[in-house]
């Protein structure tokens, strides 16, 4: 049994684990992952890099003209067993989760013409292949035929820890203070933006993992897989 090729959308605010469970996910799965998150964060450090973001302002049309120079890629690094995430061939993956990236990322994504591409890269990227995919609008407008949907989410504070330790973990010198004012922040703009704002598709299912363990978040999606004979 199984579907040949199935779409699994997850949305949800940001720091809630959505990668990590949707890593593991297409790992388990032999499927394709994509964070477009990572692909707004390219974007956004393409902007910081290129002097189209000053003092807090973007150069929007500037940004717009030079959308079709960023071509973003990802690939499994097989040394650090990790995603790795690409800009026209360059390793950007530890840049584009820095503090810097983080607090601009939401006011380049709240760039309607900016989503209509990447909206664009995405559909295609899950066009002939099976995927998991993350983001804001993967339920509601990428994939609104997706054959699973969820919206997860947790607590602010279980958010901010974590994002505290996997920065500090990395070497990142952060305050807590600075981190949870930064998950508030973007869910705050992220959901009263207006394109695509984060919104539960009514057709998806919600997951709070505040009190969950990854290894039960990971079998509570698998069993809705089954469930839905999708694999
Ligand atoms: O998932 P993340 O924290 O890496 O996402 C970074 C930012 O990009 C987040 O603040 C919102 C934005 N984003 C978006 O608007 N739409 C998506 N599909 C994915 C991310």
């Amino acid at each position: 049994m199984g579907k040949e090729k199935f779409i699994i959308a997850i949305d949800g605010h940001s720091s809630c684990g959505k990668s990590t469970v949707a890593k593991d996910l297409a790992k388990a799965l032999s499927i394709a992952y994509v964070d477009t998150g990572a692909m707004y964060r390219s974007v956004t450090l393409y902007a910081l890099r290129n002097n189209l973001i000053i003092n807090g302002k973007v150069d929007e049309e500037k940004l717009i003209a030079a959308l079709g120079n960023i071509n973003v890629t990802f690939a499994f690094n097989a040394s650090e067993k990790r995603n790795e995430t690409f800009m026209n061939g360059e390793s950007i993956e530890k840049e584009i989760r820095n503090m810097e990236v983080s607090s601009h990322v939401s006011l380049v994504s709240a760039i309607g013409a900016v989503r209509k591409q990447l909206v664009e890269w995405q559909r295609q990227m899950g066009k002939d292949t099976s995927l998991v995919m993350d983001g804001r609008d993967i339920g509601t407008v990428v994939f609104p035929n997706a054959d699973l949907k969820i919206f997860m989410t947790a607590s602010d504070e279980v958010r901010a820890q974590r994002r505290f330790d996997e920065l500090t973990a990395k070497g990142e010198k952060v305050s807590m203070d600075e981190i949870l004012n930064n998950v508030r922040e973007r869910d705050r703009i992220d959901s009263t933006r207006a394109e695509s704002p984060l919104r539960k598709a009514d057709d998806a299912l919600l997951l709070d993992n505040s009190n969950m363990t990854m290894g039960e978040q990971f079998e509570w999606i698998m069993e809705r897989l089954r469930e839905r004979n999708l694999i």
